[in-house]
């Protein structure tokens, strides 16, 4: 039997704080119900305190989705955690998310204070939101730098106080793959009480190590994992849910799964990057225009052959009809026969797939892309002739 990975989707808080993306309550609704849809444990909605706009879309979304827990993030601050638990309260699962930040240069540039007081506030903020929600998350800003051996404290002291998720954010981006991992094995050797909680990753890509690091936190023990849609976020992004899903889909000897419906991936991926008008990266993993294309001959003719000679996932596995073989100058007679079979026309003679390839080759040194309608006019043109 698999262990079970809760993905915790933050495209609505996280990923919205990015300059330019941000998205009216009617957009988050439709986003929060695609995000339903594909199977995510838990939605982080918004931040409440920060505008009536984030209190109302927490609202409308927690009437909106059924079955994630709707989550609202707080800083280590009463009145935060007053707004969230009131945004949150027709939610059929809810979470506070809250926490303050705990690496020394957070402690001493962002609140002048000491270790100890940061260790008040935390176990205070804790407390304080539990009065209202059975679930409450705790994250301890900055973790990626912050000293084992006071983040041990700090964890041991909120899980105490009642939390049920502790958060341990990457938030710069800084920490190395293995760093990272033995960071989450360090918490899960040295807090007592641990078992009582979940780890949750939740990694920045500044150092385009999101995913990687994350993946270590689970290796390690993290069995929550904060992620977003297209790996939006501010900076370099987040972690992406997408690569997530599907590192733990193509290696399934690691025994852990999660609840997201993959085939959903693709179409939730179009629906945020049009809404949030963010383009995703063509190269960009699994959801990029070109994540299934072959161009090459080589590749294209194994991939003819057999797809499992250049393709480790089933194109359909994530909501694409099939994978594209795109005809470019360096493909070859193979892509060509099939690309003309896939719009109707089967050439089963040498000589003539040999004279189209010829104009097929002279028209793709011309043009970056040789699209189906340039070969049926070539196509065409060659039939008349003959
Ligand atoms: O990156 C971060 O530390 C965060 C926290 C507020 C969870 O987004
Ligand atoms: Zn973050």
């Amino acid at each position: 039997m698999d262990e079970r990975l809760f993905i915790f989707d933050t495209t609505l808080r996280d990923g919205e704080q990015v300059p330019g993306c941000q998205l009216n309550t009617v957009e988050k609704i439709q986003v929060a119900k695609a995000l339903e849809t594909l199977g995510v444990d838990v939605i982080e909605a918004g931040f409440p305190i920060s505008s009536p706009g984030d209190f109302n879309s927490v609202i409308e979304i927690s009437k909106a989705v059924t079955w994630p827990t709707i989550c609202a993030l707080t800083r280590a601050v009463q009145k935060d955690i007053d707004c969230a638990a009131e945004a949150l309260k027709y939610a059929k699962r809810k979470r506070i998310h809250t926490g303050i930040g705990t690496s020394d240069s957070h402690i001493k540039y962002k609140f002048n204070s000491t270790r100890e007081e940061i260790l008040e506030r935390a176990v205070e903020a804790v407390k304080y939101a539990k009065k209202y929600v059975e679930d409450v998350e705790f994250y301890a800003e900055d973790a990626g730098r912050t000293d084992n051996a006071f983040l041990t404290r700090i964890v041991e002291a909120v899980i105490k106080a009642g939390a049920t998720v502790v958060n341990i954010p990457d938030t710069t981006g800084y920490c190395l793959p293995e760093e990272y991992g033995a960071k989450i094995k360090y918490l899960k050797d040295h807090v007592d009480g641990i078992d009582r909680a979940v780890i949750s990753t939740h990694c920045h890509n500044d150092l385009g190590m999101a995913t990687a690091n994350t993946f270590q936190g689970v290796l390690n023990g993290a069995r929550q994992v904060e992620v977003t849609v297209n790996g939006i976020g501010e900076r370099a992004g987040n972690t992406s849910l997408e690569e997530i899903a599907m590192i733990l889909k193509c290696h399934k000897g690691l025994g852990i799964d999660t609840n997201i419906n993959t085939e959903k991936i693709c179409p939730t991926s179009r629906m945020v990057s049009s809404l949030m008008n963010m383009p995703v990266q063509p190269n960009k993993a699994i959801v990029g225009r070109n994540a299934f294309a072959h161009s090459s001959g080589i590749h294209q003719d194994g991939v003819l052959k057999n797809v499992q000679t250049y393709e480790i996932i089933n194109p359909k596995d994530v909501g694409l009809d099939d994978n594209s073989i795109v005809l470019t100058a360096r493909s070859g007679r193979a892509a060509l026969k099939y690309r003309l079979h896939v719009n109707g026309i089967d050439v089963d003679d040498e000589d003539k797939l040999d004279s189209l390839y010829k104009k097929f080759l002279e028209l793709a040194d011309k043009k970056k892309e040789v699209s189906d309608a340039d070969i049926l006019v070539l196509a065409g043109a060659d039939c008349a002739e003959t």
